[in-house]
């Protein structure tokens, strides 16, 4: 039973697999890849959530967009040693089958689909918001009841009826005409984010009709929305008051830190080029390129948005749905504000679409490999784009995006992510130890980690002993209960540091993929147990999908490749 869990496939295997009638056609170059890439990775994040992240953090978020771009840019390393061995669209989860075998690898999979599907439920219903705000700005006002989820709606009444309708703030107010305008079927209100469904299926369509179409679509949608963000930082400039920058991190580290969510949802996407890799023309030497490319590139504007933000307006004035554009409003400067709302709507919708184009080619690599059903693999014979799986992740993104609110999913996406980023490190580390990496035409850089990781342990308890007393406090003063409660994902994070630096020692591992395991595990247990629980039981539900179905039908279980 083990042996067969921790099948792997060989990399000669798996590029055997993917020239084995797929049909792709081969056409992207490096230029369209930083542009796919740019495309993911700007979208809603910088956007809308930027916004809260800024309001609970101060001037000082700009710094954990540092934090984070680093944090992505060992990943991106990794990624890239990765998609430059092993050439094919499956992405973490075709990694994963090499470094970990078969369950890894479903298990990965199927947490991209937090990554992929459900964040794009996130980037529609923003896209929505978005939408909205622009069409009442032309004039055009489309029923409440058909612009959010029905939660909205329901909340805004059940706090009216609690707290009166004059209590009601901003969004509430809107979502309680919703409520009270919606068509009823008996006694239930229709209530839905027609938008946000709309949009799904539109770009849907377009990842249907062909890479080509909708590289086209693409290129032209990030050529506008980086315009857009140049012309808001070089505008901004003349706005900033740098008193605004004082204090800087107005709520210490703990209010720093609960953007980590929103920041790093900013930066997710650089990796989904790398599910491209068989429609590149040369994928070894320019998807390692084009992935550091577009994190440099998005991480530089970041930074300098951010502080712009919030030198223009006072971080407490941020807690808005669209601040790049408030910002503008803010300092009377109208026009601006209105062409930052529509291009902002032109902005989401090329992240929809590379997160829409990422999924299916994740699928189809898995049916390919026996783990999902055949048709998942199916490619269509005029556009040459896996079809069926297409369809399916419309599907799956546009029915919950009618009907759900996205804060839950901003949360589940972010945990999902990273978890996939730390195995694709580990990955790293595994292609370092069994020679798999002299196979790789791009290498992350070595730095021999023997003794520096033991080292940086060292010297972070060193520094958690003078500068963390307050934290340490707590440790001493509460019961094992109250501690394995609210600190498990802090001890996770220490033993593992502890296991690396150790394991480190004996086998002389490579210091950035360890430093990336270890940056993106902290990162994600600073957003909480919750999450992390919806995200086991997220897990659960796939490991009983692989054992009713994967499991049986691997290719490497029925004999069609010799593992
Ligand atoms: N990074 C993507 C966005 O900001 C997910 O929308």
């Amino acid at each position: 039973m083990n042996n067969r869990l921790f099948r792997k496939k060989s990399v000669d295997q798996i590029l055997r697999d993917s020239q084995e009638g797929t049909g792709l056609a081969k056409v992207l170059g490096v230029r369209d890849l930083v542009s796919l890439g740019i495309a993911a990775i700007v979208g809603a994040g910088i956007f809308s959530t930027i916004g809260l992240a800024a309001y609970n953090g101060g001037p000082a978020v700009s710094l954990l967009f540092v934090f984070v771009a680093f944090a992505c840019v060992f990943t991106a390393l990794s990624y890239a040693q990765f998609a430059s061995t092993v050439p094919v669209s499956g992405s973490a989860y075709t990694y994963a089958y090499v470094a970990f075998g078969e369950l890894f690898a479903w298990i990965i999979g199927w947490a991209l689909v937090l990554e992929y599907a459900v964040s794009n439920m996130v980037v529609a219903i923003s896209w929505s918001q978005y939408f909205v705000s622009m069409c009442s700005g032309f004039g055009l006002h489309i029923p409440k009841w058909l612009t959010m989820a029905p939660g909205y709606a329901l909340d805004a009444q059940a706090k009216m009826l609690e707290v009166g309708v004059e209590n009601l703030q901003g969004i509430e107010k809107v979502a309680l005409q919703a409520y009270q305008t919606a068509p009823r079927i008996g006694d239930i209100p229709i209530i839905f984010d027609l938008p946000a469904g709309l949009i799904t299926v539109l770009v849907t369509w377009l990842v249907y009709i062909g890479i080509k179409e909708s590289q086209k679509a693409s290129n032209l949608m990030v050529l506008i929305k980086i315009g857009v963000i140049v012309a808001v930082i070089l505008g901004g400039i003349f706005f900033i008051k740098p008193e605004n920058w004082t204090p800087f991190a107005p709520n210490g580290m703990g209010g720093v830190l609960s953007g980590i969510a929103a920041v790093f949802f900013a930066f997710i996407g650089f990796d989904s080029i790398s599910t491209t890799a068989e429609e590149c023309k040369n994928p070894q030497r320019d998807l390692p390129r084009a992935m550091i490319y577009c994190l440099v590139i998005c991480a530089v504007l970041y930074v300098l948005i951010t502080l712009v933000l919030t030198g223009m307006v006072h971080y407490s004035d941020l807690n808005v749905k669209d601040p790049l554009a408030y910002v503008f409003e803010y300092v009377g400067f109208d026009h601006m504000a209105g062409i930052i709302s529509v291009t902002s709507v032109i902005a989401i919708t090329s992240a929809l679409l590379v997160f829409q184009l990422a999924q299916p080619r994740i699928w189809m690599t898995m049916s390919r490999d026996g783990l999902l059903w055949k048709k998942f693999a199916r490619i269509h014979p005029k556009y040459k784009t896996p079809s069926y799986a297409t369809i399916v992740t419309g599907f799956v993104v546009a029915i919950p995006s009618l009907f759900f609110k996205m804060d839950f999913f901003v949360d589940l996406t972010s945990v999902g992510t990273f978890f996939a980023f730390i195995l694709v490190c580990g990955g790293v580390l595994y292609m370092d130890h069994s020679g798999l990496s002299k196979k790789s035409k791009f290498k992350v850089p070595y730095v021999n980690g023997k003794y520096l990781i033991g080292l940086g342990l060292v010297i972070a308890l060193v520094l958690l002993w003078l500068y963390g007393q307050d934290a340490l406090q707590e440790w001493r003063n509460e019961s094992w209960l109250y501690i394995l409660e609210h600190k498990s994902l802090t001890i996770i994070f220490w033993i593992v540091w502890i296991v690396l630096a150790v394991m480190g020692y004996k086998y002389n591992f490579s210091l950035l993929p360890v430093t990336g395991i270890l940056v993106n595990l902290y990162l994600m247990t600073e957003l909480g147990a919750s999450n992390w629980i919806i995200f086991v039981i997220w897990l659960v539900l796939g490991l009983v999908i692989y054992f009713i179905y994967g499991y049986r039908h691997s290719k490497l279980n029925t004999g069609n490749i010799s593992a």
